[in-house]
């Protein structure tokens, strides 16, 4: 179900109106809708049961607190990336326990935070990862849970800047080395190995590369525990595609995911982990803009609005479309014209959308774009020294900033000016 309706021809986050955010916080703001989050966190949970899981939110793909609270509150784990997301996750309240600390390039002093203040298990990308792991448990006197990112060499089929498992790719251990990479691990004295790890991509439309590589994982798991090894946990990675358009082929569901988890890996006993971000945090947000002025060019005519590529880099990034709706709701039978939605930033890139039909929006007039709740804020930037966007966030009638609009002053005093100068 959709939380972001038009009501009485004026577009709603749940039962509050956007335009009243934008009145109350100004342009530009990401929003959030409280019950889209908790719903596609529960549809996961829903997915997997009756196999023993834990849905880890992958915290990159939306890391505010408040955020990260509602989730942990409904018994979430957490996918992090760097010390800093498993600070934020903490600050939210989620226990050690449930986090899981992924990623290539784990710095010892992060890892040392980390078993300090308690891990779940560190998803461990390199054989010198793994020494390095071993050695900073051994000095606090600790082992370190772990699971190997196994690298499957599958295709996900996705964008060229989000695939992660075919042996091109900078992630995870080669499969053909797995079994000799797992020996070493337990030969180390500061590891103890929990699992098998595997992330293939992002944004995937199809089951099949999914399937293809959890079949692999299934077959490792076998030879590993035939090997002597505990392997009592199989994480799966996120990556399963949302719907950016009403119009395209809707991607599988949660509960077309789980059937096929189920099928695969169902009877090896094992606790399946799931690193979900954008199915539950990309159709949750959106990004408002006011229109600043409506310009005639020769050839075209654009819209150039106060939110720009450093609010919402995806566009410029991976040329990725985002629906666009006004805040207020097209007559029916009103004209679309087709129009260039820009932003303010100096250069042509910063561009959201091109030739879109939209009905004619004047200076003033507010538009949302969808799909923005996933790597929307977190990859904004200060870029032309545009303040980061305030993030709000919506349960039912009320509504409350998450993150503050930072005052142009703050931005400044964190440079400092050396006394030679
Ligand atoms: N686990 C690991 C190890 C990951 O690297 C990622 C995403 C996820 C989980 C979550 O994947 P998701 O369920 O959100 O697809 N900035 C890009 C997406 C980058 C994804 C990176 N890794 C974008 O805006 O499309």
């Amino acid at each position: 179900m959709d939380h972001f309706l038009y009501r009485n021809g004026h577009l709603h986050a749940e039962d509050v109106a956007l335009s009243d955010i934008a009145a109350a916080v100004g342009t530009p703001f990401y929003c959030y809708s409280a019950a889209t989050l908790t719903r596609h966190f529960r549809l996961f949970q829903e997915a997997l049961s009756p196999l023993p899981n834990l849905v880890c939110f992958a915290v990159k793909s939306n890391s505010n607190v408040a955020v990260l609270k509602l989730l942990g509150d409904l018994g979430a784990g957490m996918d992090v990336v760097s010390i800093g997301e498993y600070l934020r996750a903490r600050a939210a309240g989620v226990p050690g326990e449930r986090i899981v600390f992924s990623g290539v390039g784990k710095t010892r002093a992060e890892m040392r935070s980390a078993l300090e203040g308690g891990i779940r298990q560190f998803n461990v990308e390199s054989d010198p990862e793994l020494e390095a792991l071993s050695e900073v448990a051994t000095a606090l006197g600790v082992t370190a849970p772990i699971a190997l990112r196994v690298n499957p060499d599958v295709d996900a089929k996705t964008h060229e800047k989000i695939s992660t498992g075919r042996k091109e790719d900078k992630f995870g251990v080669p499969i053909s080395r797995a079994r000799e990479i797992y020996a070493r691990a337990a030969a180390l004295p500061g590891l103890r190995v929990v699992g098998i790890d595997m992330h293939i991509g992002s944004q995937l439309t199809d089951l099949a590369p999914f399937e293809a590589a959890y079949t692999k994982m299934a077959e490792l798991t076998r030879a590993l525990r035939a090997d002597g090894h505990t392997i009592e946990r199989l994480d799966l990675g996120g990556g399963l595609g949302i719907p950016y358009t009403r119009s395209n082929d809707a991607p599988p569901l949660p509960v077309d995911y789980g059937a096929m988890v189920k099928r695969v890996l169902g009877d090896l006993e094992c606790e399946i982990e799931i690193e979900p971000g954008r199915l539950i945090s990309g159709n949750a947000g959106v990004l408002v803009t006011e229109v600043i002025y409506r310009k005639k060019a020769e050839e075209r005519e654009f819209l150039i609005v106060d939110a720009a590529m450093n609010d919402l880099v995806r566009p410029a990034m991976y040329s990725a479309h985002h629906d666009i709706d006004p805040l207020v709701e097209a007559v029916p039978g009103e004209p679309l014209v087709p129009v260039d939605i820009v932003g303010p930033i100096c250069e042509s890139g910063d561009t959201f959308a091109k030739q879109r039909a939209l009905p004619l929006l004047q200076a003033g007039d507010r538009i949302a774009f969808r799909s923005a709740g996933a790597y929307g804020a977190v990859m904004a930037s200060e870029y032309n020294s545009r303040p980061l966007v305030p993030e709000v966030l919506v349960s039912g009638d009320h509504f409350a900033v998450i993150r503050k609009r930072p005052d142009y002053d703050a931005m400044i005093a964190r440079d400092t000016i050396p006394d030679w100068l």
